[in-house]
C-alpha cells in the first residue's frame, strides 16, 4: 500500500460528532529504530514486543464547528489542561490532515491518561499517539461514505497515522510482535506502518516479561527528534543500518527455534549499539546513569551464575527494561526484587509483559 491509499476522499459533512475511547499500549524495541528520513520514514527496520500494562487511554470528543479555518482542540492529562502539549498535536494534525481531511470541521477535546506516571521517564508518545490515531480512525469510520472498510484497513491506517505522530507509535496498535520498516525477508513489511510478525514464534517467547526499572525519572536530556537527526551525518550510520537488517534476519530463526541465548545476544547488542550511536554522534551524549551500568553488570553476573535467560534492553534513556521468559519468571523476579530495586529512583519499577495491542472502550 502507498501513501495515496490512505487519503480519505469523500466523507459525510453533516456528521455532528461523537465521543470515542481507545486504550493503547507502549512497546519495547528489540531491534531499534534510530535515524529517520522525511515524514517519519525509518532509516532501518525495527521489531518490538507490544506491552500490556503500560498504556494510555484517550477519549476524543468531537463536535461540529461553524467555520473550518483552523484546527481547534484542547488537551487534558489526568483531567488537567495541558497547553504545553498543543504544539506536538498541532504538528501531528498538520502532517495527517491530507489523509483525514475532516480535522478542521470539528472541535476536539482530547482527554488522556497513562497507567504509568507522567514523570517516570517512560515515553508516553508511542501509547499516546497510537491511542489518538485510533480515536481519529473511529471518527473516520463514522464519516466515511464509501470504500472498502475492513478491520485490516482500519488498523493499517491507524498505524500509518500514529507513525506520523511519533515513529515508534506505529508499532503499538497491534501485538504481540510488530515489524516496522521494509525488510526483504518479512513479507508486506513497510516503512509506512507496522505489520504483525508473520512467522512462527516458539513457545519460549510467549508471555515474555518486561520489568522496567525506573533509574531516572527526569526529563529526557535529548529529544528523540534531535537524536534521530544526529544519524544523518553519523560516521557509523551506514554500518548501523545494515546491522539492523542483519539482526532482524537472525531473529527469524531465533524466534522459530526458541533460541534464548542468541535472542539475548541480539537484544543486548542492539541496546548498546543504540547508546553507542548516541555516544559517537556530534554532539555526543550519554543517557545511561551510573545505576544503569550497575544493573547491567548485576544482570550479567546473575546470568553467568545461574544460566537463566535474563537480559536487558534500553530506550533512549537511563531506565532498564529487563526481559525474561515466563518459565523462569519466578527466580528472575526474586533476583530483581532482592538485588536490583535498590538502583531505582525511589525504588520504583513497573512489571509488564508482552501484550496484544490497543482496545476500543465502549
Ligand atoms: O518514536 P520515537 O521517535 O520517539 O523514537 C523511538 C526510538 C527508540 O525508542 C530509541 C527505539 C525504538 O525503536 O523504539
Amino acid at each position: 500500500m502507498a501513501e495515496k491509499d490512505f487519503i480519505l476522499k469523500n466523507y459525510n459533512k453533516n456528521f455532528v460528532g461523537d465521543k470515542y475511547s481507545w486504550s493503547s499500549p507502549s512497546n519495547i524495541a528489540l531491534v531499534k529504530y534510530w535515524g529517520k528520513k522525511e515524514q517519519q520514514i525509518p532509516a532501518n527496520p525495527s521489531i518490538s514486543f507490544t506491552l500490556d500494562a503500560c498504556k494510555t487511554t484517550t477519549t476524543l470528543t468531537c463536535s461540529k464547528k461553524e467555520n473550518n479555518t483552523d484546527f481547534s482542540f484542547e488537551i487534558f492529562l489526568d483531567g488537567e489542561k495541558k497547553d504545553d502539549f498543543k504544539p506536538k498535536i498541532q504538528t501531528f494534525f498538520e502532517r495527517i490532515e491530507v489523509y483525514v481531511p475532516f480535522l478542521r470541521d470539528y472541535h476536539f477535546i482530547i482527554d488522556t491518561k497513562n497507567t504509568f506516571p507522567h514523570s517516570s521517564g517512560i515515553a508516553s508518545s508511542a501509547s499516546g499517539m497510537s491511542a489518538l490515531a485510533l480515536c481519529l480512525m473511529s471518527v473516520e469510520e463514522d464519516v466515511i461514505l464509501d470504500g472498502d472498510y475492513s478491520d485490516e484497513y482500519f488498523y493499517k491506517k491507524a498505524s500509518f497515522l500514529a507513525r506520523l505522530g511519533s515513529g515508534s507509535a506505529c508499532r503499538s496498535i497491534e501485538g504481540d510482535l510488530i515489524v516496522w520498516g521494509k525488510h526483504k525477508e518479512i513479507p508486506n513489511s513497510s516503512d509506512l506502518f507496522g505489520v504483525k510478525y508473520p512467522f512462527e514464534v516458539h513457545e519460549n517467547f510467549k508471555n515474555y516479561h518486561d520489568t522496567i526499572l525506573l533509574v531516572d525519572k527526569g526529563e529526557k536530556q535529548v529529544s528523540s527528534t534531535v537524536g534521530h537527526n544526529l544519524m544523518h551525518d553519523h560516521p557509523y550510520a551506514k554500518q548501523r543500518f545494515a546491522q539492523a537488517h542483519e539482526n532482524l534476519s537472525k531473529l527469524v530463526s531465533i524466534f522459530k527455534e526458541g533460541n534464548l541465548k542468541s535472542f539475548i545476544e541480539i537484544v543486548e547488542s542492539e541496546a548498546l549499539t543504540l547508546h553507542g550511536m548516541m555516544m559517537t554522534s556530534m554532539p555526543y551524549f550519554i543517557l545511561m546513569k551510573p545505576n544503569t551500568l550497575e544493573i547491567i553488570n548485576k544482570i550479567w553476573r546473575f546470568r553467568q551464575d545461574t544460566d537463566l535467560h535474563i537480559c536487558f534492553t534500553l530506550d533512549a534513556g537511563a531506565n532498564v527494561h529487563i526481559l525474561y521468559p515466563e518459565k523462569e519468571a519466578k527466580e528472575i523476579y526474586e533476583f530483581i526484587n532482592n538485588e536490583l530495586v535498590v538502583y531505582c529512583q525511589n525504588g520504583h519499577y513497573i512489571c509488564d509483559r508482552i501484550g496484544f495491542g490497543a482496545k476500543k472502550i465502549s
